[in-house]
């Protein structure tokens, strides 16, 4: 990581559009595959924006109020339509934001080619970048000197951590999108070793409940149907982990007809599985029962060689889970002693000899690999809660310490709430005397 190329951003060329108002502006410091797909980005930006109705409002309050004001904003998320509305919103607060990509097979090159042509926003992402290319990329933000961090996956705080300690005191709090991230952060604040406050908006019930569940769940069916086009009806699934991700997943599946078996190492969420209707096994038994196989763990090597021994000709593997390291890609390109090729966009056939199986979207999260993500009406809760947190911990990181916060409950209740209003959908309130029931130990039988 620490020899990662530099990368030289392209700069100062004369531009008009939205980013500059009406007026003639230069495009910021950026590293994107095609500056030229900025029309097709805007138009799939304006589009998810229909769907993210509290954004929306977020950043008509953002505008008026500038609670950013003049801070910098070094942000690494995937970057989709959704996302260039979140760093708009973000801008609109006063912020200065500089994005790179949470994941080198996320990016919509198009949407990075809008972000900095037509919404004047710093931009280092292309899609399918290698290694080297992903951490420069990385390295290009925080040469910005953020003052706060946005993370979907710890990337970024683990960096400046780990390769630029000299910064870290620049540093007012941090922002993070996803479970595994969180997990990560709980690591290091465990090991006295975070140096800033983190809000972990993962942990929101506006953002867990339907972002991993509804959104992973049907942009994952999405992803791997447009890298198959196989037929999900009576089809045999396997999903590893039945946190919110497998759960989402699963009844998708199930909705479209497939048989679906989860495989878990804890009892609890075994049992509610089978409750749920699903069937439970043990990754042995599901190895040789499956027909695709779903990772959603956050773990490693969750189906490995002992399985790929084992799994049936034209068995399908995809991964939903954070990083790629949920499928042990390397035992099974052993497996096939280099006989490895695209089938079809996104589809890697692996040839063992007596058996091929093949692996979607590089074993990446295939919602975003293959897809497009999770739908704009989803994200618009998630990304509301990284507005207001960063809104937040703007305002208050001198109170906070070194720890992982959750969302306050008032942000989370007042994102609810303004899905709700957009939706105009009406709930009840309750009565004053509901109200002295629920709060009064003297009322029984
Ligand atoms: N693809 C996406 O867009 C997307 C969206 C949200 C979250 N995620 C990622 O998905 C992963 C899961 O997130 P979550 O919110 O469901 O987490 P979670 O903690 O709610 O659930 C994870 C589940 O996996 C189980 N598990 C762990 N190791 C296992 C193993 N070896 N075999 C079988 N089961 C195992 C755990 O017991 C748990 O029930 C994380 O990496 C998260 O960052 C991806």
């Amino acid at each position: 990581m620490s020899n990662s190329p530099v990368v030289e951003p392209v700069q100062m060329q004369p531009i008009s559009g939205d980013a500059a108002n009406g007026q003639t502006a230069a495009l910021p410091p950026h590293d994107v595959t095609d500056i030229g797909l900025a029309d097709e980005g805007v138009r799939r930006i304006e589009w998810a924006e229909r769907e993210m109705p509290v954004l929306r409002l977020i950043r008509e309050r953002f505008q008026r109020e500038r609670p950013l004001e003049g801070l910098r904003i070094g942000a690494c998320l995937h970057v989709t339509t959704e996302t260039a509305n979140l760093m708009r919103t973000l801008k609109a607060g006063g912020a200065e934001v500089v994005l790179c990509a949470s994941n080198p097979l996320s990016t919509k090159d198009d949407v990075a080619a809008a972000l900095v042509a037509r919404y004047g926003i710093s931009t280092y992402a292309r899609r399918g970048e290698d290694r080297d290319s992903y951490y420069a990329h990385l390295n290009a933000v925080a040469d910005t000197h953020p003052q706060i961090t946005m993370d979907d996956g710890c990337d970024m705080v683990s960096l400046l951590h780990k390769e630029r300690p000299g910064q870290l005191s620049e540093i007012l709090a941090g922002t993070e999108e996803t479970t595994t991230g969180v997990i990560r952060l709980r690591a290091m604040a465990a090991d006295g070793a975070l140096t800033f406050p983190v809000v972990a908006v993962n942990e929101a019930l506006t953002k867990h409940l339907f972002d991993n569940r509804y959104g992973t769940g049907q942009s994952t069916v999405d992803g791997i149907l447009r890298a198959t086009n196989i037929l999900l009806a009576g089809r045999h699934v396997v999903i590893a982990g039945y946190g919110w991700v497998g759960r989402g997943i699963a009844s998708r599946m199930h909705g479209m007809g497939a048989q679906v078996t989860i495989v878990e190492v804890d009892p609890v969420p075994a049992i509610e599985a089978l409750m749920d209707g699903h069937q439970v096994m043990s990754g042995a038994d599901a190895a040789r029962w499956g027909e695709v196989f779903i990772t959603a763990t956050g773990n490693l090597n969750v189906f490995r060689r002992e399985h790929f021994e084992v799994m049936r000709d034209g068995a399908i593997l995809a991964n939903s889970g954070h990083f790629d390291a949920e499928l042990e890609l390397a035992a099974l390109a052993e497996m096939a002693a280099g006989r490895i090729r695209e089938v079809r966009r996104d589809v890697q056939e692996y040839d063992l000899g007596d058996r091929k199986l093949y692996v979607v979207a590089e074993g990446r999260l295939v919602n975003l690999g293959a897809a497009e993500g999770h739908p704009a009406a989803v994200m618009d809760m998630s990304f509301a809660g990284q507005a207001l947190s960063a809104e937040h911990v703007a305002k208050h990181h001198a109170e906070l310490t070194n720890q992982v916060y959750t969302v306050p409950e008032e942000i989370d209740r007042e994102i609810a709430r303004l899905k709700l209003l957009a939706l105009g959908i009406h709930i009840d309130a309750m009565t004053e005397e509901q109200v002295r029931y629920m709060a009064s130990w003297e009322a029984g039988t």
